[in-house]
């Protein structure tokens, strides 16, 4: 059973919270590199429930600040973002991208108050096709943010897409982690068959796998790893050969899913919290060994289509019951909802911004987030024990990817899946 407060415990992410101190002992993906420009418009910021401003200086130097100047708290979003640094335009005073201030200009000349004072400033890198922020005790940095193969390939070989997402992080690591929804939720059926059992009448979401609707009650196998959890989904395949999704979460809020052939396309997740009831949905498509082909990238249903005006909510959201055709529910999909993204959004925040877990009836399917919840706790619980959160200091843990893959009974999936599940 996990009590109402063990849910605080886990989905509060704010400065002081258990939790929200454990995130900051990590580098955290939170913008596209588009998103700011050098000397161009300062960028409002909500991240781990603290309210900041981003901006990319002159020479191309990123700031993520505190967003309310401290002189007299104006908001530094109008700002203006000039010559290696950002002037709040009440007094003038300018900061640059470490948070050091630089002038005073309504105060005299060489006034003591320039050395004493400093706007709280957060270290920030861009790499890997995203923009991450280190929040917590500058003692602790990582010197590397995580490993992540999809960070590490060349810009070529990967694609990275952001959506808001109303609800708590751990939700959508949830959702993620969660093999069992997949042939269901995503699945498609066959008209023609409309009058049968549900079950008679799926077809796989994903043509090349068609074992997804053959056997739409995997067996879970859930295994502990440094990085956070390794889990295998079990499918019959054959009379003597079983289809394996092998999925991994990667501390704090990271998640993947299983490509559609052995050496394929990967995808996988960033849950972001923004504050505790919302999060960024960073959604990354790469190959380790080639460029991605433009067929791939129209392919996929997983990247959602967003608004352009800077919210990336999705085009279609919660307001229009996220476009849902209830023709198209009736015969061809489970949810006659577009998108598998988007379906993913729809149930996630169906159930409110943080769903209360006490009410929740679990099944065998969901093992892996009742381990998921319990290594979490155990993340807090470790950094309040020991002061330390130690994934968040090895960033070589992350070289792992998802497979899919048909082995034989008897041989063990992630030995079976080796070659596939590691990164060189
Ligand atoms: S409020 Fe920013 S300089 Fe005065
Ligand atoms: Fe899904």
């Amino acid at each position: 059973m996990f009590t109402q407060e063990d849910n605080e415990r886990l989905c509060r992410v704010g400065p002081g919270q258990p939790m929200g101190e454990a995130f900051r002992r990590f580098w955290i993906p939170f913008l596209l590199p588009e998103e700011l420009t050098a000397d161009g418009a300062p960028l409002r910021v909500r991240l781990l429930g603290e309210e900041l401003i981003a901006f990319r200086d002159t020479e191309g130097k990123l700031g993520l600040l505190d967003r309310y100047c401290p002189h007299r708290r104006v908001d530094l979003f109008f700002g203006r973002n000039e010559q290696s640094g950002l002037r709040c335009p009440y007094h003038g005073w300018k900061f640059n991208t470490e948070g050091k201030i630089l002038e005073m200009p309504a105060e005299p000349e060489n006034t003591q108050m320039l050395q004493d004072t400093r706007i709280k400033s957060y270290p920030i890198i861009e790499w890997g096709g995203v923009i991450w922020a280190y929040m917590g005790d500058p003692a602790h940095q990582p010197e590397k943010p995580p490993l992540m193969e999809w960070a590490t390939v060349p810009s070529t070989h990967r694609y990275v897409s952001k959506r808001l997402q109303r609800t708590n992080y751990a939700q959508g690591v949830e959702g993620g982690i969660d093999s069992s929804h997949v042939g269901i939720l995503h699945g498609r059926l066959d008209p023609e068959k409309e009058h049968l059992p549900f079950r008679q009448k799926q077809v796989s979401p994903v043509t090349t796998v068609p074992y997804l609707a053959m056997d739409t009650a995997p067996k879970f196998f859930v295994r502990p790893t440094d990085h956070g959890m390794t889990i295998g989904a079990r499918r019959n395949a054959s009379e003597n050969e079983y289809y394996w999704r092998i999925t991994q979460f990667l501390l704090p809020f990271y998640t993947m899913i299983a490509p559609q052939q052995d050496n394929g396309t990967v995808m996988g997740h960033s849950w972001t919290p923004i504050d505790d009831h919302n999060c960024w949905v960073f959604t990354i498509t790469w190959n380790g060994r080639r460029p991605l082909s433009a067929e791939e990238l129209s392919y996929s249903t997983v990247h959602t289509e967003t608004k352009d005006d800077g919210s990336y909510e999705p085009l279609v959201g919660a307001a229009k019951d996220y476009g849902i055709d209830r023709e198209i529910q009736r015969l061809h999909t489970t949810t006659g909802i577009d998108g598998i993204g988007l379906q993913d959004t729809a149930v996630q925040e169906s159930m409110g911004p943080i769903v209360d877990r006490s009410l929740e009836v679990l099944g065998s399917g969901d093992a892996a987030i009742v381990r998921f919840r319990r290594m979490l706790l155990a993340v807090a619980d470790e950094l309040e024990k020991t002061g330390e959160v130690s994934a968040a200091n090895k960033p070589e843990l992350y070289k792992v990817r998802s497979a899919g893959v048909v082995l034989p009974h008897g041989v063990d999936f992630q030995e079976g899946a080796a070659e596939y599940i590691h990164v060189k």
